[in-house]
């Protein structure tokens, strides 16, 4: 019988069986799915009360929503938090409430279907036992780390205790998602089980109370070594972990996640104030602020996607290079049909070779999904695909008349519905369309290479398109889980209006005589996660050149230095020589000048170069914004952060500028 009559609990519901089990489920009111908002938590305080007041013999915590157990603490209301004391006492709650849960004297376990995510894996943690949902959703995953903050809800102190530290501060340093299997194999769940009997195996566990999972004796013993110099070892190992890819100064919430565990017993509450592991140090930094924002800027370009439900089950690629090889695979993956067209079968075998190898990694080895993946890719040189398919991308050699005949005959054999889109990066929509019958039919969908690790496509209005062709095209860039930035048919759009006077200005550097290892590791330094001569190499040195005119016009002289390596064949990383040499596909850069060899002496960087070289490409972000380009200043962060990796702690490129006035963002 539900007790929900004699309380006036709005989220959570509990039921108690004639047993003596007791059933908590959250169902957060007006939410497609559970967060764990001020409201949840203090009637989480309301519920242990009534279940003091009345204890089960065993209780079992779920979730009522189809969508999964619970995403974690409420992120909108986290960002209106206003000052270091409300931090503080949004934390000392949610370490109170967790206490008091794993302290209570009957059994308690946490079913978990779906996601389950901070402080829901944080409320699971405070329960003696996890039975997880053997199924494709099911991930757990500390990822506060991410919102530049820290699992001070119990996970620093429980997750380690679970699983041990190494582990635990993998996770929590990385915000790495598991899955049920993994969960088990690590600790962090008792067991794992299909869904039809996940009720029953729940009741079974709670009411058997079983002493909690104990580790294994050597990991007893490991874990009681941990007590001793051990702790330091492992500190040590994770800070240089976290060291390898951010700094203190940008990310200070990794480090604090490290320094929490090792000295304060995973207490974020025992930190005093003035450490730079404190509560305040980190909700004192842009950066908090700056990752819930980029968060939000997330969410948004998600969110463009549902004004379509299009879901094209068949989906027709021409052109099986680089670019149009790859967005066949991901969308092979994401369970389309694909057919893969190219002048002949001998340039499509590469391709899908290449498709097989991402598969093996995105199936984890599982043969017969990869078997199932491959079976829905279809070379196809003679390009019968186009008559059937929903949506037709092409991605051949960018050259205006070769495009323009291909579409001219794509449109003849296309379906009168199906979506006809381009990938080009630089000739002009309006130049292609205008060899269709009917030009509202085209639009652009420009991927980033590499396809399968870039997030951001951009979804090119040409002056005719359609706007139902527009949310079709934008419908499908969700559909396999990347995210759509609308822009404007403008030379370059965004992403690469901007990286190329940003890529022109650090060439101009090298040309003054500066290494390219110092420009690199100036902005590097700031937070790019490459620097800009070594993305030029990664790019193409061609390929720059031909991207420079086609932005610059006929004004801007390319550098001399760019124009001679590319005569002489040194086209970057594909050659294996550009500004730097290139092994195996990995750069080389000398010790002296700042490579990343151990030891490497840090390159003196001249004061100001990182701004120098920032400057085009913030002025190339704001001149997007006011050409219309892109939507608004939001959404320019938006995809510069997505489509380059601009540094994240910053907030985006139009935040800096906004903010820099506020502190010292940029150094130099
Ligand atoms: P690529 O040279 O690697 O591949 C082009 C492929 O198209 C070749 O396999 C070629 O045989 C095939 N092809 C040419 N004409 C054809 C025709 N009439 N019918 C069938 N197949 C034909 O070129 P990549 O780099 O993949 O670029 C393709 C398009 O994607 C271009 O429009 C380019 O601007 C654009 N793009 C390229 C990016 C990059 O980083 N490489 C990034 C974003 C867009």
């Amino acid at each position: 019988m539900s007790e929900n009559m004699q309380h006036d609990w709005k989220h959570w519901r509990l039921r108690r069986e004639d047993g003596g089990l007791a059933w908590l489920e959250l169902d957060k009111a007006d939410a497609s799915t559970n967060v764990l908002s001020a409201e949840v938590m203090t009637e989480f305080g309301r519920v242990l009360d009534a279940l003091d007041a009345a204890p089960p013999k065993a209780l079992v915590i779920a979730s009522a929503k189809p969508a999964g157990f619970i995403a974690g603490a409420d992120i909108e209301e986290f960002s209106r938090i206003a000052s270091p004391a409300a931090a503080r006492a949004l934390v000392e709650r949610g370490w109170g409430l967790f206490n008091r849960l794993a302290a209570v004297r009957y059994p308690t376990l946490a079913l978990i279907r779906g996601h389950c995510m901070g402080g829901g894996l944080e409320l699971a943690l405070a329960c003696r036992y996890r039975l997880v949902v053997d199924e494709p959703g099911t991930r757990l995953a500390l990822p506060e780390v991410m919102l530049g903050i820290v699992p001070a809800w119990g996970g620093m102190l429980r997750l380690p205790q679970a699983v041990g530290p190494a582990t635990a501060l993998d996770l929590m340093l990385t915000g790495k998602a598991v899955d049920a299997r993994k969960a088990k194999r690590i600790g962090l769940a008792d067991d794992y089980v299909p869904a039809r009997v996940m009720e029953s195996a729940a009741r079974m566990m709670a009411l058997a109370a079983a002493p909690a999972r104990r580790p294994p004796l050597q990991e007893r013993l490991l874990r009681l070594a941990m007590n001793g110099p051990l702790r330091r070892v492992v500190a040590d190992k994770a800070r240089k972990q976290a060291a390898a890819k951010v700094s203190r100064e940008h990310y200070p919430a990794p480090f604090a996640i490290v320094d929490i565990w090792e000295k304060h017993g995973g207490n974020a509450l025992a930190v005093p104030a003035g450490d730079p592991a404190s509560l305040e140090a980190i909700f004192d930094s842009p950066t908090a602020k700056n990752l819930v924002r980029v968060f939000f800027l997330q969410e948004r370009l998600k969110a463009f996607g549902k004004e379509s439900d299009f879901a094209p089950r068949h989906v027709h690629v021409v052109g099986a290079g680089v670019m149009g090889g790859d967005i066949a695979a991901v969308c092979a993956l994401r369970g389309m049909t694909v057919t893969l067209q190219d002048q002949s079968v001998e340039r499509i075998a590469p391709a899908i070779q290449r498709a097989a190898r991402l598969f093996e990694r995105r199936h984890k080895g599982d043969a017969r999904q990869v078997r199932f993946t491959l079976d829905r890719l279809i070379a196809d040189p003679e390009g019968h695909g186009a008559a059937r398919a929903d949506l037709i991308i092409e991605a051949i050699f960018e050259d205006l008349a070769v495009k323009r005949s291909l579409f001219a005959e794509l449109e003849r054999r296309a379906r009168p519905e199906a979506v006809l889109a381009t990938n080009t990066s630089s000739l002009r929509l309006e130049d292609i369309a205008s060899a269709l019958q009917d030009p509202s039919r085209l639009v652009g969908i420009h991927f980033f290479n590499p396809v399968p690790m870039l997030p951001l496509v951009e979804v090119v209005a040409g002056e005719a398109t359609a706007a139902e062709v527009l949310r079709r095209a934008t419908g499908f860039v969700r559909r396999i889980d990347k995210l759509p930035l609308p822009v404007k048919s403008a030379p370059g759009f965004l992403v690469n209006a901007v990286l190329g006077p940003y890529m022109l200005e650090a060439l101009r550097c090298v040309e003054e005589g500066i290494a390219p290892e110092t420009v690199d590791a100036a902005l590097t330094a700031f937070g790019m996660p490459m620097g800009p001569v070594e993305l030029v190499d990664t790019v193409g040195l061609d390929i720059a050149v031909a991207a420079g005119k086609a932005l610059a016009g006929s004004g801007a002289e390319p550098p001399a230095r760019l124009l001679k390596l590319v005569a002489a064949g040194k086209l970057g990383r594909k050659s294996g020589e550009g500004y730097y040499r290139w092994q195996d596909g990995k750069v080389v850069k000398t010790a002296a000048e700042g490579g990343k060899r151990a030891g490497a002496p840090a390159p003196a960087v001249p004061a100001g170069l990182a701004e120098r070289v920032l400057a085009p490409l913030l002025a190339a972000t704001e001149r997007c914004v006011r050409e219309g380009v892109v939507g608004d200043t939001d959404l320019a962060d938006a995809g510069v952060i997505f489509g380059t990796g601009f540094a994240p702690h910053t907030g985006g490129p139009l935040n800096l500028l906004a903010t820099r006035g506020k502190a010292s963002a940029l150094p130099g």
